[in-house]
């Protein structure tokens, strides 16, 4: 259900709903194992999104980790396109409850 919710709140009032679309297929395949499809940690030890954990982060930070890896989280920017991550990310940041789809900064020269 939440799901859903996010689904069509992204759907009408994001400005970059595609990029949405497309990380969160891409968060399917690479990242919901251990950060679950709604950043509802499967994996112990994960950071938990859906509880807003690491919300204050920048996305540069998050870029940073999601291109270099931490602990067990694997490094990414051998497999995936800065594009590929940016729409990612674009989908990650939603999962925050703190987040609004206007709070994103695709544009970020520092990505
Ligand atoms: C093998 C399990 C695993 C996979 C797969 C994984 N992560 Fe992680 N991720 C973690 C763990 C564990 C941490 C916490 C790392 C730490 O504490 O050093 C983390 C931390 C992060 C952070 C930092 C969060 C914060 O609070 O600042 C980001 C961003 C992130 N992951 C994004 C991703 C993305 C995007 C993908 C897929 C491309 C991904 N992760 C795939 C386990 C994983």
């Amino acid at each position: 259900m939440r799901g859903l919710v996010v689904f069509f709140a992204l759907f009408v009032a994001a400005p970059a709903a595609a990029d949405v679309l497309i990380g969160r297929s891409l968060w399917m395949t690479h990242c919901s194992g251990c950060h679950g499809e709604l950043g509802d940690p499967i994996v112990p030890g994960t950071p938990d999104i859906s509880r807003g954990v690491g919300a204050d982060s920048s996305n540069r930070d998050r870029m940073k980790i999601i291109r270099n890896g931490s602990g067990i989280m694997p490094p990414y920017s051998e497999y995936l396109s800065d594009d590929d991550m940016g729409e990612i990310l674009a989908y990650m940041v939603t999962l925050y409850p703190q987040s609004s789809p206007s709070g994103l900064h695709l544009a970020d020269p520092n990505l």
